[in-house]
């Protein structure tokens, strides 16, 4: 069940690029050259009143490597599933934690195309540990569960990434429903890290470039509340230091400016 770039053909007849996609903005915000014309013109539209969104983007990549180097590493987490893995750029998840555990497993799953037929760089990983690729919408978590046990071992630990995904799921009730349901499927010292936009920097700029996206034909996004936030990880045993910018979360030596990308990481106990 596991996509590989042989799907890649397939993926491009799925290609829309008449509109802007999250993966291929994120990746212009990145500095990247997987984009189209409409993704780099929604990207411009929004720099002009909110350049600050590139650090966002930024600083939720730095995040991202900050934790999954302390899980691996500190907490000896060898087991990643990646929703919403945006478009391979440097130190993807499997790259930072294979450093320090060449035998960690990773599984990225994403539903755009355009990450699709550029799966292969996702797959790169060390011969003692395994990367997959699953072509697969966050709203179908059983079908991801189903294909992420082919390289996890759902028995052991396992840290489920959901960064700036969440926010792709509008309805609140299915977005938490998504969230307990891939939380279940994991046993105790799992981990779940979330990060997600907020309206707490930058509240206009944010609403106004919010608005213009939903309002573009692009699939349409969501802002939460930290509090919002904070709800994903209910039961959960929040680590410090507790729910944060994401530039906050662990700082190392980074500036550490707040932005819009807020975030957070629990252990299943
Ligand atoms: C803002 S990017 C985040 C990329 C990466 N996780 C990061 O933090 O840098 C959002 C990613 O989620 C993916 N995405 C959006 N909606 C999705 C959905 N319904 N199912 C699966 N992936 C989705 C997009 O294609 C994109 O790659």
């Amino acid at each position: 069940m596991n996509e590989t770039p042989t799907d890649a053909s397939d993926a491009l007849s799925r290609l829309d690029t008449s509109v802007a996609h999250s993966a291929r903005l994120w990746n212009y915000l990145l500095g990247g050259k997987d984009n189209f014309a409409a993704d780099r013109e929604a990207g411009e539209q929004f720099l002009a009143f909110m350049p600050e969104l590139v650090q966002s983007a930024r600083y939720n990549r730095e995040f991202l490597g900050r934790v999954v180097r302390h899980l691996a590493g500190d907490v000896g987490i060898g087991q990643f599933l990646d929703v919403g893995t945006g478009l391979p750029t440097a130190d993807n998840t499997h790259e930072v934690a294979q450093r320090t555990r060449p035998d960690a497993r990773i599984v990225y799953v994403d539903n755009d195309p355009m990450v699709l037929v550029h799966a292969r760089a996702l797959l790169t990983s060390t011969p003692e540990g395994a990367t997959a690729y699953i072509d697969a919408d966050i709203r179908d978590p059983e079908k991801i569960l189903a294909a992420a046990q082919e390289t996890l071992d759902f028995t052991k630990p396992v840290a489920i990434m959901l960064l700036g995904i969440v926010n792709f799921v509008v309805d609140d009730d299915a977005a938490t429903s998504i969230v307990r349901t891939l939380v279940k499927a994991v046993p105790s010292g799992s981990h779940l890290v979330i990060s997600h936009p907020t309206v707490e920097v930058h509240r206009e700029a944010v609403e106004r470039a919010l608005a213009m996206w939903n309002e573009s034909g692009s699939a349409p996004m969501c802002v939460r509340t930290p509090q919002q936030i904070a709800e994903y990880f209910d039961g959960l045993e929040i680590l410090e230091p507790g729910l944060a910018t994401v530039s906050q979360w662990r700082p190392d030596g980074n500036d550490t400016t707040p932005v819009t990308e807020w975030c957070g990481v629990a252990r299943k106990p």
